[in-house]
């Protein structure tokens, strides 16, 4: 016989085989057993259990999986550190009503359940369509056992991890030894009950990583868990059980979320024959368990910072170690002024993943300020904060001894109340009126520069809607005509695009198809507010979905509004908002979609940045001065930017830039809680002096970011990242320093080579300076650098620049930490926030 035909053959006998064994049959009764080789499939198809081998192993075990998938994904395991060696494995009903599974040639079982049956004639077991195995009692129709309860390294919906507090059955994930070996591995994930119940994943007997206390929607340390719609997860905390369950809205949707054996838990969704990825926790290092030491927090969105920060009032433990970038000493309370009873209070941190909640108690009964007077009362009493976060807070939670493993995040966490002495408190709050009354002086610049804004955009309203395009107006700005005109131009295609329909607002589950349940195949990366993805909608048009956290404090109504007002701002320079999806506090933007991704992708890539010539690069460099200044001359939003970086520039297919993100700031406001410490919203590179360290804030600041991405964009080179023998220097000071010495054009990108206009080259470079010059008053407008990039009028000589002498990348372990780390991909770049006062 030829070889081929014998293995149609063969196959065709397994085919026979699995006909003659997938009878469909769910249960196995008294007088019938499952043998290795048989399989149960669930009534609705969708979950199988019989005998297996994982990966490489030849040991058998008995499993359920999903029928429906076709590569084997195993769900749970019976006798996982117990596993047969042959396939004389027989699982069955024994006498007493239990799951038993024998082998041939053993006299004791392999594997067997343990449930209390009196009655010993009427069990069975049935495999259920949701993947659960139960042991019922034919009359009754009792629960007798459940492999739910006894979970592998699985949580499938409907299925509840946690503690039964009336049995004492405490069920919790516990990974594989390897992937061959589904016996007891060493990363354990389950509800710890002690102190404050939390979600925590184990190594050993030690916390590896930690969800946090639930607070009402989620745990505290998930941002993830909430965010797909089709998920609900419920969480009981009552006498009887401390649990958490999920549940999909469409059960057509399998999901499963998966302790793996390297201690990473991964939500996997089936999209298209492939198991996805949705979520992985812990991610970065901040989120393992005291990664900086006690009464300390890990912030990890300063790539220059060390990663590690002594929470108020405290100081690190080992000045040393802290120096060294040893954070795991953590800190103690700074000696001298007694926090017990002696004029002491709180600190409000924002963003916080709660510290360790095993020592933390909870009220449900007090409210926030009782619970402030509660803490205040017991000199044990370290921090407080509510202990649910919905309908404004409900309840209080209060810790007694070190805080431990806090982190802050960019747009999750709550926040936490520190108990500090009163010296911390009076500098605390001196800084806070000195930040107000700041904030003030901002305010009233910004709106008298409004307001004059205004008054011109009127004058030239008027004059435009008398002549358009007269000579005599055009002499308003420069004497030549030419780019007058075409800025003009401009406004009158503004002017156009007003009469445009209004905004789009989507449905959930539209978004939902167009995204694939936020698949991560279409995650596009992680905005400054969230992660965006990419869609297609019905009719065939490609869009980005930008989600955004819920922490706007806008109403709904208010959001539409100002998503209105914004969908209304059209320029050839900006990314076109289509409209918006509100679900349940989840909202989120609808974006044109850019298939040539941002600017970063382009110029800071060794082989891409050969595609954009000198001429495209200039094109995109006024592209981008036209795009801000309609921004900021628009006469009825002026919106300032603040944040306009190489990663919010997008390109279109024909490599036009688009700004991305504008009105996000406007959006979100400034200071969105009142009594927040305040909150520097921007990148590092990319924000001017006096917004970075005093958080004023105007147009010079967009025109400052401009000026450092038009440095970006010629030399092709990250301000950030940038390095050339003396580490002191960042982009900026270098390119000063050439200039100062007549060799500006040393700082070009080679990959230029020799073909560019060198006195347009020059100009650019000189425009850069001068936007980067560190008052914000000798900075030009927009306007002005559009008409000097036209070659309209003259270039001042820049002055000094910011930065330069005092650079943020400070000294050689600096250089270190972002060596090893390497400048990050644009679209992980993440948009600092960070707490005012370091
Ligand atoms: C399988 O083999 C191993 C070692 O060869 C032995 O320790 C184990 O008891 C065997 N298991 C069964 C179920 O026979
Ligand atoms: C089981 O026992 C039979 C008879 O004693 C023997 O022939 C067979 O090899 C044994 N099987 C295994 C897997 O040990
Ligand atoms: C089975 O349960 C009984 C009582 O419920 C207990 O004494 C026994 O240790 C259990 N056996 C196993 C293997 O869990
Ligand atoms: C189980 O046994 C009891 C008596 O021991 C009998 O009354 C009952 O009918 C039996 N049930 C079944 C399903 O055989
Ligand atoms: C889970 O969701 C499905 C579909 O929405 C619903 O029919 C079912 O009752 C839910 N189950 C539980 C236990 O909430
Ligand atoms: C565990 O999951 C993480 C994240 O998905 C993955 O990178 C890692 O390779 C996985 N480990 C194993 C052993 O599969
Ligand atoms: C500070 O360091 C000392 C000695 O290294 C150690 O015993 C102590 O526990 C540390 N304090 C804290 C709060 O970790
Ligand atoms: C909280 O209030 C409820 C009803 O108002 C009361 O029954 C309960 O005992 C209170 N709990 C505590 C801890 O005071
Ligand atoms: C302070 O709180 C701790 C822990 O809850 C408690 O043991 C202690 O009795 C309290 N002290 C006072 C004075 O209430």
């Amino acid at each position: 016989m030829n070889p081929a035909k014998e293995l149609l053959n063969t196959s065709f006998l397994l085919s026979l085989l699995v006909f003659r064994f997938c009878i469909s049959l769910d249960t196995i009764s008294p007088n019938q057993p499952v043998k290795d080789g048989d399989i149960l499939v669930s009534k609705g198809k969708t979950f199988a259990l019989g005998f297996f081998s994982p990966g490489n192993s030849g040991r058998r075990y008995v499993g359920i999986w999903y029928n429906k998938v076709p590569q084997q994904t195993v769900v749970w395991v019976a006798n996982k550190d117990n596993p047969l060696n042959d396939t004389s494995g027989v699982l069955s009903i024994n006498g007493h009503g239990n799951l038993v599974l024998n082998s041939q040639n053993r006299s004791t079982p392999i594997w067997f359940t343990n449930a209390s049956i009196s009655t010993t004639n009427n069990s069975m077991a049935q495999l259920l369509d949701y993947g659960n195995l139960v042991l019922v009692l034919r009359d009754s129709q009792r629960v007798t056992w459940q492999s739910f309860d006894y979970p592998s390294n699985t949580m499938l919906p409907l299925m509840k991890l946690g503690l039964d507090r009336r049995t004492g059955l405490s069920r919790y994930l516990t990974s594989w030894k390897s992937e061959d070996d589904p016996g007891t591995g060493s990363f354990s994930l389950g509800i710890d009950p002690i102190g404050y119940p939390q979600f925590l994943l184990n190594k050993g007997a030690t916390p590896w990583w930690r969800a946090g206390p639930w607070t009402g929607e989620r745990f505290n340390g998930l941002p993830e868990m909430n965010h797909s719609p089709i998920i609900k997860a419920s969480y009981v905390n009552n006498q009887d059980e401390v649990t958490l369950m999920y549940n999909v809205t469409d059960p057509g949707v399998f999901t499963r979320l998966v302790l793996n054996e390297s201690g990473i838990v991964n939500r996997f969704t089936w999209v298209e024959a492939t198991w996805f990825v949705v979520w992985s926790d812990p991610k970065e290092p901040c989120d393992m368990y005291k990664e900086c030491g006690p009464n300390s927090y890990c912030d990890p969105y300063n790539p220059d910072k060390f990663q590690c920060t002594c929470l108020p009032g405290f100081e690190p433990n080992s000045t040393r170690n802290w120096y060294l970038r040893d954070g795991s000493g953590g800190c103690v309370r700074r000696q001298g002024v007694s926090v017990c009873r002696s004029g002491e209070g709180f600190v409000k941190l924002a963003r916080m993943k709660l510290p360790d909640t095993s020592i933390a108690r909870a009220d449900m009964n007090l409210s926030l300020e009782e619970c402030r007077q509660e803490c205040l009362r017991n000199c044990s009493c370290t921090a407080y904060t509510r202990a649910d976060v919905r309908r404004g807070g409900i309840g209080c939670l209060a810790w007694h001894g070190d805080l431990v493993d806090t982190r802050i995040f960019s747009n999750a966490g709550q926040e936490l109340y520190i108990r500090v002495d009163a010296v911390v408190l009076a500098q605390n709050s001196k800084k806070k009126g000195l930040i107000r009354s700041k904030k003030i002086l901002a305010v009233l610049i910004v709106s008298v520069a409004v307001m004059l804004l205004l008054l011109v955009s009127i004058g030239y309203w008027l004059v435009m809607k008398n002549k358009r395009g007269s000579r005599r107006q055009v002499a308003l700005f420069n004497d030549d005509t030419n780019g007058a005109q075409s800025f003009l131009r401009d406004f009158a295609k503004l002017d156009e695009t007003r009469r445009k329909p209004d905004v789009q607002y989507f449905d959930l589950s539209t978004i939902v198809v167009a995204t694939d349940d936020f698949s991560l195949s279409n995650r596009l990366g992680q905005g400054g507010f969230g992660p965006v993805y990419k869609g297609q909608l019905a009719n065939g048009q490609e869009i980005a979905v930008k989600t955004l956290s819920k922490s706007s404090k806008q109403g709904t109504e208010e959001f539409k509004n100002e998503v209105k007002l914004i969908a209304k701002l059209q320029h050839r320079n900006l990314v076109r908002l289509f409209g918006c999806c509100i679900h349940k506090g989840e909202k989120m933007l609808i974006y044109e979609y850019m298939p040539n991704k941002s600017l970063d992708f382009f110029i800071f890539d060794e082989i891409k940045r050969k595609l954009l010539d000198w001429r495209k690069r200039f094109d995109i460099i006024s592209g981008i001065a036209r795009g801000v200044l309609y921004l900021h001359q628009d006469s009825r939003l002026k919106i300032i930017h603040r944040d306009l970086k190489a990663s919010n520039v997008l390109l279109d297919a024909a490599m036009n830039p688009k700004i991305s993100d504008f009105g996000l700031a406007r959006m979100f406001g400034d200071d969105q809680d009142e009594a927040n410490t305040r909150k520097v919203v921007g990148t590092y590179g990319y924000m001017s002096p006096e917004y970075a360290m005093e958080g004023l804030y105007s147009i010079k600041s967009d025109v400052f970011s401009y000026g450092v991405l038009t440095l970006e964009i010629i030399s092709g080179k990250r301000n950030n990242y940038y390095h050339i023998g003396s580490p002191s220097l960042n982009l900026i000071g270098y390119v000063w320093d050439l200039w100062m010495d007549g060799k500006a054009l040393d700082v070009v990108d080679p990959s230029l080579g020799q073909e560019y206009p060198t006195h347009e080259v020059l100009r650019c470079i000189q425009i850069g300076l001068l936007c980067v010059q560190e008052q914000a008053t000798d900075r030009p407008t927009m306007l002005e650098i559009v008409f000097m990039l036209r070659n309209e009028g003259t270039v001042p000589s820049p002055n000094k620049p910011a930065f330069i002498n005092r650079s943020y990348k400070t000294n050689n372990s600096g250089l270190d930490s972002s060596s090893s780390k390497g400048p990050p991909t644009s679209l992980n770049e993440l948009t600092t926030t960070m707490p005012e006062g370091r």
